[in-house]
């Protein structure tokens, strides 16, 4: 299963156009989805996209990320719009990974929050959406709106890593494409990546994304060594005021450090910097050390 946008893939335009209409229209409304559809591929407005799941080549399944669904909370976006799944394919919560997929971009574009109007209740409370109140259509009806805290909820990254991973390629490979994933869910992240141990009770600096960073960490030495010594993740609001910090960037404000545990031995840890003060929570703590958990399962 693979969820692909009309932005990333153009030469579907027709057919995902098609899948929307199919779907979401009638003769009346079929051109709000040819002309949106169009104009979300052509535009520089990252904020409109189309999405569609994808088994091997047929479209299973669809949802949008748009600025506005039709509705009076003008002052809200972006929106998740449009999700479907094929009947025969419902059960498996495919939608999640639609779902996921607009999350995991809604962070990308800096937003904190995805809304969405819909009738369904039950449904998307699973995904972390919760009802904050009533819109209203130009058409005279209302729909409750839903928004989901993305600040609040990191834990779309476990699936997508879950799935990311490849076990055929060496596992530095699948680190680097985490380290990718890593900076883009936590906003404001400077520099997220790993350092892995060697036998000289050091870590070694891994895949990483952002600035240049140090090479060899002592354990008990920096936010990593005393992560990686005591085996237990750290949460620093201010290294400016955490004695054994050690400054890759003067940009750096704060910093969250989760050691990689396997067989009850260190084998390294993960690392995300952040130009904000105060960037961790102990929620983030909880989905890296699930991350951590993930990665320790391939080293
Ligand atoms: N600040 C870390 C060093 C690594 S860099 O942040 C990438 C520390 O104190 O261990």
């Amino acid at each position: 299963m693979k969820v692909v946008s009309v932005k990333e893939r153009p030469e579907l335009l027709e057919e995902i156009t098609l899948y929307f209409i199919n779907h979401w229209a009638n003769e009346e409304s079929k051109m709000v989805y040819v002309d949106c559809i169009k104009n979300a591929l052509y535009s520089q407005n990252k904020m409109s996209n189309w999405y569609v799941l994808l088994d091997d080549n047929r479209i299973i399944g669809s949802a949008g990320m748009i600025s506005n669904d039709f509705v009076s909370r003008m002052d809200l976006y972006p929106y998740l719009c449009a999700l479907y799944i094929e009947k025969d394919y419902r059960g498996h919560n495919y939608g999640k990974l639609l779902i996921d997929r607009i999350k995991k971009d809604t962070i990308s574009l800096g937003f904190d929050f995805l809304y969405l109007i819909t009738d369904h209740i039950g449904y998307y409370e699973h995904f972390d959406f919760e009802k904050i109140g009533t819109g209203y259509h130009p058409w005279g009806e209302t729909s409750s709106i839903y928004r989901c805290n993305l600040k609040k909820d990191r834990r779309h990254i476990i699936s997508e890593i879950e799935s990311l991973i490849d076990h055929s390629i060496p596992f530095y490979s699948n680190l680097a494409n985490i380290s990718c994933i890593l900076k883009d869910a936590f906003p404001n992240t400077l520099w997220a990546g790993f350092y892995l141990s060697n036998k000289e009770n050091e870590l070694v600096l891994g895949p990483y994304q952002g600035p240049l960073a140090c090479t060899k960490i002592p354990y008990n030495r920096g936010v990593c060594g005393i992560s990686a010594y005591k085996k237990e993740t750290l949460i620093v609001p201010n290294v400016h005021e955490f004695t054994n910090h050690i400054a890759c960037s003067s940009l750096s404000n704060s910093e969250i450090v989760v050691p990689i545990i396997k067989d009850n031995i260190v084998v390294g840890v993960i690392d995300l910097d952040s130009i904000e003060f105060d960037n961790f929570s102990k929620e983030d703590a909880l989905v890296l050390e699930e991350v951590a958990s993930l990665i320790s399962r391939i080293l």
